[in-house]
């Protein structure tokens, strides 16, 4: 089994960006932590992070017949992207949406996720541990 982990805008910046909200674990962290449970759970990862929208865009249709599960954190464009959910949409591939805080306690605009129309399912407010909560469903649905 094949997961895409992708991340998008200012997550290249976790250690530095509003560590009171992400914590002081950097980009590299996340990445070590990922590929950590990719190894325990037996399945390959593949990780992807850009700041651009069209570069996610063309990331989730490389994927498409390649990857089994998407895991994905849009950031920002989580709340604007309708292009990023209709990547998702176009290779239904099954995804899961990951934020490391709770969106649902900020500001209003941040309870809005059109990425979510194309997910099996949200974690939201668990930090590094809801990717790994991502990755265990898509794996447990696979294997089904
Ligand atoms: C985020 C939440 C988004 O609202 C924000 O724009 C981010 C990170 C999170 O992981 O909590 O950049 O997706």
């Amino acid at each position: 089994m094949k997961l895409l982990i992708i991340n998008g805008p200012n997550l290249n910046m976790l250690g530095i960006r509003e560590k009171h909200l992400y914590g002081a674990q950097d980009y590299a962290a996340l990445c070590d932590y990922l590929r950590a449970q990719g190894e325990r759970l037996g399945v390959e990862v593949e990780l992807f992070q850009s700041n651009h929208e069209g570069a996610i865009v063309d990331r989730i249709q490389e994927a498409y017949q390649k990857i089994d599960g998407i895991v994905i954190n849009p950031a920002a464009y989580t709340h604007t992207s309708v292009a990023i959910l209709d990547a998702l949409k176009a290779v239904s591939i099954p995804a899961c949406e990951v934020h490391l805080t709770d969106v649902n306690a900020r500001e209003d605009f941040r309870r809005i996720s059109y990425i979510r129309l194309a997910c099996d399912k949200t974690f939201a407010g668990y930090g590094f541990d809801g990717y790994r909560m991502a990755m265990e469903y898509l794996v447990e649905t696979y294997k089904k």
